[in-house]
């Protein structure tokens, strides 16, 4: 499956590699903050971008192609992203360089259930504006987090992603759980997935690393840990978009809160940036608040607003170059979320 999409997708990481931004290392080892990039690494973002148009045009319904992940938009929240005052020096970098009060949007999803009440993932995907500086890649003056509900993402590397994608769009995802290879993988898959009463009261992580600032060798991950005071309540009549209704309830109560957090990779064996299923021990590297994400009482529930919130898009590597993406994972997703974005909203215009 060869896609013209996928092709120029495929030419952007083979710049990015010749550019020098992908440090490679032959030892096994990697450094601390290094990466170390796979030569089939283009072929792969260009197969998964030809899988994932296959699979959400096949998903489309009433004219509208869906997201492969995050398919259920929950809300979109204007929101603040308050940075904290007084930040040591190891974290005052970029977006977090100085203290105050940014515009943003939260997005909240369910990954894959259509129904509030089943269990699923849940993502969180945050856009902070205003932000001075000029990002790796999208518009000026934004800073995108995407973030999900469990820490270990269930795939370790490119290739492990596009195994999943690939079965599911031969409509054959047996063949994954049975590999025993991908032991690991369905374990998370399966035991990620909660039950919960509202997107505001749950935690969530970026699962990958990212940068922090100018020095190569260092490499955090994010957290958006959840201090929404009034916690959320299932309605025993429940229906299947009942998180709008306790958000809503929620908001009138008081505002959404998510402390942003930061945490330091220490041991780059114990935490690898290559291997995005691995959640780096707290015990050994504590995160860091770095800032405030508040939500405060609005409508965000009206057609107009869902449809809105449907159209909104993002990319980890709507970044400053102090936040740049690391490892694997991320280094595929620039293209995939550019491709498969562009590709869902044009298909869904017609
Ligand atoms: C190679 C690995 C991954 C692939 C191929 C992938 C693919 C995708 C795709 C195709 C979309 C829909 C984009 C669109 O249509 O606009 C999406 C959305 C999303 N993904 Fe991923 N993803 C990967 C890893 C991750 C990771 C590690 C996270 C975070 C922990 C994540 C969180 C999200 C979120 C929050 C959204 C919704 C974005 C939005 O609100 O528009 N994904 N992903």
């Amino acid at each position: 499956m060869t896609s013209s999409t996928g092709r120029v997708a495929a030419t952007r990481v083979i710049m990015l590699a010749a550019a020098g931004l992908l440090s490679s290392c032959t030892d096994g080892g990697l450094a601390p903050g290094a990466e170390r990039s796979n030569a089939n690494e283009a072929e792969i973002t260009e197969r998964m971008i030809a899988a994932i148009e296959e699979i959400t045009l096949a998903r489309a319904e009433n004219g509208v192609v869906p997201r492969l992940n995050q398919a259920k938009s929950l809300g979109c929240f204007n929101a603040e992203f308050t940075v904290e005052e007084n930040l040591p020096a190891h974290l005052r970098h970029g977006l977090f360089a100085q203290p105050g009060t940014h515009p943003g949007l939260v997005r909240f999803a369910n990954a894959s259930a259509a129904d509030d009440r089943d269990k699923d993932f849940r993502g969180m995907s945050i856009k902070v504006f205003e932000v001075d500086g000029e990002p790796l890649w999208g518009e000026a003056g934004q800073q995108d987090f995407l973030m999900n509900s469990h820490p270990a993402l269930f795939a370790s590397n490119p290739d492990e992603f596009l195994s999943f994608i690939d079965a599911t769009a031969d409509d054959a995802l047996w063949k994954f759980f049975i590999n025993p290879l991908n032991r690991d993988s369905v374990a998370i898959l399966l035991n990620g997935r909660e039950a919960i009463n509202s997107p505001f009261d749950i935690d969530y992580w970026s699962t990958t690393p990212f940068r922090l600032g100018p020095d190569n060798r260092v490499a955090i991950k994010y957290a958006a840990l959840s201090c929404t005071a009034l916690p959320g309540e299932q309605p025993e009549n429940a229906d299947a978009d009942f998180f709008r209704t306790v958000m809503q309830q929620q908001l009138a109560g008081g505002q959404a809160c998510f402390d942003f957090m930061v945490q330091h990779q220490q041991d780059p064996d114990a935490m690898p940036v290559e291997d995005a299923s691995v959640v780096w021990d707290e015990a050994d590297a504590p995160y860091q608040k770095v800032a405030t994400i508040t939500i405060a009482n609005q409508e965000f529930s009206s057609a107009a607003a869902m449809q809105a919130c449907d159209s909104q898009r993002f990319n980890p590597w709507q970044a400053l170059p102090e936040h740049r993406p690391l490892g694997g994972i991320n280094r595929v997703r620039q293209a995939v979320y550019s491709e498969a974005g562009e590709f869902r909203l044009q298909q869904s215009q017609r």
